[in-house]
């Protein structure tokens, strides 16, 4: 009998090492590589044969319309006779649309106003039972349309304003939308309303939904298709009726409705016109939400109709495809030269369908030839179809620009770009860039703007990021150092999206979104899209292709849009013909957007911005107030400026247009942020128009304070500042002669009058102020007070501001009886009033001045005293004098 051999550790070693003790630590880090490199290894296997198994069949866009002419993808212009809802009538209405909702959280309600906002139409929201807001304004409509998110809120309204708003519809021709909601019991044939002949049946299971290609109203919506198949939800109405008036939209069949089997089933209007035959009013009605993609297109067509076109969509659609990334991508991500080819078939393709498409292809120099041999090739052979794209710069090595601090660096990296470029034939001057992550573009690295500029000439760029990334649907664009920025669009492909059967949350999830849903959308709501892809969606399964391809047929088939491509540049300078309004930039606060953040520069801070503000209006005593807050321990002024001295004048005028940058150079960076108070101010702030919105996008919880004087003082005295400023006007016409000018004077002095007078309109001011910032936020002085108590003044805005340690200006305010003011006393007890501009002698008001002016501001100064006293605030003696005189 053999015995068995005893296997211990110490045999199994000495099987291939003797057992000394460096052979030990020898073995065992031999064990180690060992397994790593079987790890790597099998690991590497893994993924290749997951990319081979997912690889071999890229999805095709196979997408076919029911109704698909032969020449249907080939014609950029779609049908020939398109409806035209203008009318050549001069009608008297806003472009508005009036929503009244059931409650602020019904969800269709919620729906409506999306799709408003994402069409970029005017509306109001009104809640249903409600009084009905004003709907004329000097004789012109206020609203186009009104739209009920429930029908009956309107059929069922009380009798006095139903009889206003069917009036205002008929003398101004404004049209109805209503929404016919499901019932708790089921409807069957039930009359809506005595006055209306119409019934309808509720609660329905629907299927195939037809359009009428004789309807008027389609005019976005290709009537043409038909949707094969159940429709979403089981709530939907269905219309009957027999009168001449009524004319179905669109059909569909219903389920449950007779009972008899499916196929047997007739068409039910489920959308039809009211064409006012009744009692002249024209009216749409929708049998079903928006859950049915399909009534998004068709709401807008309702819209459009009867508003009488003015408040249709362009039908023309601008379209850029960027592809992001090129040479950028880990091994296995990249394009093979197969994948070049099939983004050229696909290019050709959709250029069928898009008048003018080129793919545009944004390259990053440094990644080029890193993939595998396969993918190297790739790259060659983009090379060598690079006249067949459009191209623009990346980063040389996909750096976030945000993260170079001085020019220099970032200017060096997109030379090398520009230099990999030159070297290989690729285009240089498209004057379009992007940047990776949005970094730097917004919020703003002026490093980015400054290098893009001098290196590549760049003029128009894109981004995510402005506003928000969310809600997508409000982004905008702006221009900054002649930078045209674009809004770019989601089309939900990442760069981690390569495999349609792993998109995040599925492939329906891709379809649903291609198919009607929210990518759909974007080529009917946006005239401009810019869309960003990457490398890596053009290679393995060539998600980029098969989605725009499929999407672009969806489009076709369903809408009467014209689609485009035209190069950068010209799509920045159409955006902004569509857009003027767009051109300028707001500053929101990089701080209260996280994302905005993590692509904002570390070097920046937003502790270097005011936490108050005093925002004058001028004349009323600001400097005083200035003076006097610089002598508190806790509060920092900003730096002087060279131009305006202690006033920084950003949120007014050109210096907004210098950026954020400008701004925060204007305050020091503090040690101790939390304790101090930063502030400025400038007393041209109260008065402008843009001032409140863009303080509160920068500066949304800072405080605000005003003094206010009485307005006939304050004309006077900033007059008398513009003469010792040798103002030529000022200097040559008296103060009765300015402030009475009308049309027969110069315009160079109506112009001095509304500058003179306009600051002194105090309610309508402190109105637009006080719709942007809460009534919390806001000290209003009494200048008249200032004057004479500045120390308690100075008591009850520290306690506004809630700064710590109190500082008691008792002591460090003196009365000055020369100066006729209160002036600071120094630490070192000297008195140091303010200059000889400030608190000037000059004669009284001629009478007859400040008689016309008591007259003038009467109305303004009504309002002032009924705004105070909502705002709980004290009504100054100056008021109540100037109101006992006007
Ligand atoms: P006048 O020069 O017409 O008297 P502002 O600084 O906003 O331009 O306001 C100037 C006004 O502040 C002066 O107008 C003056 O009446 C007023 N004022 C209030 N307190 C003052 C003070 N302590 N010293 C100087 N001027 C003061």
């Amino acid at each position: 009998m053999v015995a068995e051999p005893t296997i211990t550790k110490k045999t199994l070693l000495g099987v291939c090492c003797s057992v000394t003790q460096p052979a030990i630590r020898r073995c065992l880090m031999a064990a180690v590589m060992f397994c790593v490199i079987s790890l790597l290894v099998f690991s590497y296997y893994i993924s290749n044969s997951e990319l081979h198994r997912l690889n071999p069949d890229p999805p095709q866009p196979s997408f076919q319309c029911y109704s698909q002419s032969s020449d249907l993808l080939n014609n950029f212009h779609g049908s020939s006779q398109l409806n035209v809802h203008a009318s050549s009538a001069r009608l008297r209405l806003d472009p508005k649309v009036l929503v009244i909702i059931e409650s602020q959280y019904s969800l269709l309600g919620k729906q409506i106003s999306e799709i408003l906002e994402a069409s970029r139409t005017r509306f109001k929201i009104e809640i249903a039972g409600k009084n009905l807001p004003v709907l004329t304004r000097q004789d012109k409509g206020k609203f186009a349309v009104v739209v009920f998110e429930d029908y009956e809120k309107y059929l069922f309204m009380n009798k006095w304003n139903r009889e206003l708003l069917d009036k205002y519809c008929l003398e101004y021709g404004v049209g109805v939308i209503g929404f016919l909601r499901p019932k708790e019991k089921p409807l069957v044939h039930t009359e809506i309303h005595n006055d209306f002949d119409l019934a309808i049946s509720t609660n329905l299971k629907l299927y195939d939904y037809h359009l009428n290609p004789n309807s008027s109203v389609l005019r976005l919506t290709r009537p043409e298709e038909t949707f094969y198949g159940d429709l979403p939800t089981s709530d939907w109405t269905v219309f009957h009726s027999a009168h001449s008036t009524y004319k179905p939209i669109a059909w569909a069949r219903a389920h449950n409705l007779t009972g008899k089997p499916a196929s047997e089933n007739q068409l039910m209007p489920t959308l039809v016109e009211d064409q006012g035959q009744i009692d002249g009013i024209q009216r749409v009605l929708f049998g079903g939400g928006f859950k049915f993609w399909l009534h998004k297109l068709l709401f807008l067509d309702s819209i459009s109709f009867l508003s009488h076109g003015k408040l249709s969509l362009p039908l023309d659609r601008f379209i850029l495809i960027d592809i992001d990334d090129i040479f950028v991508g880990q091994k296995g991500v990249r394009m093979k030269p197969s994948d070049v080819q099939a983004l050229l078939e696909a290019q050709e393709r959709l250029s069928h369908s898009i008048q003018g498409f080129r793919f545009n292809l944004g390259f990053s120099g440094k990644f080029f030839h890193h993939g595998s041999g396969e993918e190297n090739k790739g790259d060659d052979m983009l090379l060598k179809y690079v006249d067949s794209f459009w191209w623009f710069p990346h980063m040389w090595g996909h750096m976030k620009p945000h993260l170079f601090y001085n020019h220099s660096l970032l200017d060096q990296r997109m030379l090398r770009n520009y230099q990999f470029a030159k070297q290989h034939g690729i285009p240089v001057n498209s004057g379009y860039s992007v940047a990776p992550h949005h970094s730097g573009v917004y919020p703003v690295h002026e490093q980015l703007y400054e290098a893009w500029k001098k290196v590549w000439n760049v003029r128009v760029t894109s981004t995510e990021e402005y506003p928000h990334l969310h809600p997508a649907r409000f982004r905008r664009g702006f221009v900054h150092r002649n930078i045209m920025v674009l809004p770019r669009q989601t089309c939900g492909l990442y760069t981690h999206t390569i495999f349609l059967n792993k998109y995040p949350g599925g492939p329906a999830r891709l379809k649903n979104s291609i198919y009607g849903g929210d990518l759909f959308s974007l080529f009917v709501y946006n005239p401009i899209n810019v869309f960003m892809t990457h490398l890596s969606n053009y290679g393995n399964d060539r998600l980029a292709p098969y989605t725009f391809e499929s999407v672009v047929k969806f489009v076709k088939c369903w809408t009467n849009l014209r689609l485009f491509t035209v190069p950068p540049l010209k799509l920045a300078e159409k955006y902004f013909e569509l857009y003027p309004e767009e051109t300028d930039p707001v500053w929101i606060n990089p701080c209260i957007d996280k994302r905005h953040k993590s692509i904002w520069s570390k070097t920046k801070t937003c502790d270097q911005l005011p936490k108050f503000l005093v925002i004058g209006p001028q004349k009323t005593g600001t400097t005083a107030l200035y003076t006097f807050l610089t002598m508190h321990p806790a509060i920092v002024s900003n730096y002087p400026s060279p131009e305006t001295y202690e006033e920084v004048q950003f949120f007014n005028g050109k210096n907004y247009y210098k950026g954020l940058d400008w701004y925060m150079n204007f305050f020091p960076v503090l040690k101790n942020s939390s304790s101090l108070f930063l502030f400025e101010k400038s007393a041209t702030y109260f008065d402008g128009e843009l001032v409140p919105m863009r303080v509160n996008s920068l500066l949304p919880y800072a405080k605000l304070v005003t003094i206010l004087i009485s307005p006939i003082k304050r004309a006077y005295s900033w007059y008398q500042h513009m003469r010792a400023h040798k103002d030529p006007i000022a200097l040559r016409y008296t103060f009765y002669d300015i402030v009475t000018a009308n049309e027969t004077f110069p315009k160079s002095v109506r112009e001095l009058r509304n500058r003179c007078l306009n600051p002194g309109h105090y309610a309508q001011h402190l109105e637009r102020w006080l719709s942007y910032f809460h009534p919390r936020q806001l000290l209003i002085i009494d200048g008249e007070e200032l004057k004479d108590d500045p120390a308690s003044v100075m008591s009850r805005f520290q306690r506004f501001l809630r700064i710590k340690p109190f500082f008691s200006y008792r002591n460090r305010l003196k009365y000055n009886p020369s100066k006729g003011f209160f002036c600071p006393v120094t630490e070192e007890n000297s008195v140091k009033c303010l200059g000889h501009n400030k608190g000037r002698n000059y004669p009284p008001m001629d009478y007859r001045a400040e008689k016309f002016l008591s007259t003038f501001y009467l109305p303004h100064n009504v309002a002032l005293s009924k705004l105070l006293n909502k705002l709980r605030q004290p009504i100054p003696e100056w008021l109540e004098r100037d109101l006992s005189r006007g």
